[in-house]
């Protein structure tokens, strides 16, 4: 079989397995799938990255996150951003001040392939330090290819605002040690860091959505540090935590 027509084969079973049941999801789907991002699904389907693309596990303002399958069948997590409503004005401000990035045009598909593969590269960043979040496979176009957090069955993972603890203290003090390594060691601020971007498997925290995150010398990262530890504090003191903000600064920035 030629490599064409395996990969016409790939993608028709991919779409028609795709798992779009209710009327949300319907509408979801034609918005996602334009006829770029079907292209470059195509493409990762041909190159072995997807074999199957499931259902949506979340709608966000920005992307939307499938479960898929490699052709090895293990689950992945696949991230799309929809070019339509994107808002790339914000990207560029997070991408302008980054010096890994150069960014010079405004073209809006552009951006959003350069915002895709800043996420790419600070989730690769963040494994390198060994601060759990999602390991990255491949990012292409408008879409992020990474490791499916979640149990065997394909459950994914609940968000720590959802989740059931065990220990709070076990893994606020853990968050605190991963956004310490993230600054001091990986020069990253995560930048939209709350209990809505955390999610927990098997009673660990593992850091998502890592797009925004930028560089420690970026302009925005002082202030965005600042809100990510309101944030956790706000959080922690949900679970029945007494630490300070004041304390989470002085363990992160070793006062
Ligand atoms: N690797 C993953 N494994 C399992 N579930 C995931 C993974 N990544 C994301 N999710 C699920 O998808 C949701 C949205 O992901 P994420 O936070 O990265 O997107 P988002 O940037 O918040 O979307 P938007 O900005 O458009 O609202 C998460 O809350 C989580 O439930
Ligand atoms: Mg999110």
């Amino acid at each position: 079989m030629s490599k064409i027509s395996k990969a016409d084969e790939d993608l028709r079973k991919m779409l028609s397995e795709k798992r779009i049941k209710s009327v949300e999801d319907r509408r979801v789907g034609s918005e996602v799938f334009d006829k770029q991002t079907l292209e470059t699904l195509y493409k990762l389907a041909n190159q072995g990255y997807l074999q199957i693309l499931h259902g949506v596990i979340s709608t966000g303002k920005e992307a939307n996150v499938f479960k898929g399958v490699d052709d090895d069948g293990n689950y992945v997590a696949v991230k799309i951003y929809r070019v339509a409503t994107s808002d790339f004005k914000k990207m560029q401000d997070y991408i302008q001040g980054d010096p890994r990035f150069k960014v010079k045009t405004s073209n809006k598909r552009q951006v959003i392939h350069t915002w895709v593969n800043k996420e790419f590269r600070n989730l690769k960043r963040a494994c390198e330090f060994k601060v759990r979040v999602p390991q990255p496979i491949i990012a292409k176009n408008n879409i992020l290819v990474m490791e499916f957090i979640g149990d065997k069955e394909g459950n994914p993972a609940p968000l720590l605002k959802y989740a059931h603890i065990h220990d709070p203290e076990k893994i606020a003090y853990k968050l605190i040690e991963y956004v310490k390594i993230l600054y001091k060691e990986a020069k990253l601020v995560h930048g939209d860091l709350s209990s809505f971007n955390i999610l927990i498997k098997d009673d660990e925290p593992v850091i998502i959505d890592v797009s925004q995150s930028v560089v420690v010398d970026h302009p925005l990262a002082k202030d965005l540090l600042k809100r990510d530890i309101g944030n956790l504090h706000k959080d922690f003191k949900k679970l029945g935590l007494q630490i300070s903000e004041d304390e989470i600064t002085s363990i992160i920035m070793d006062f």
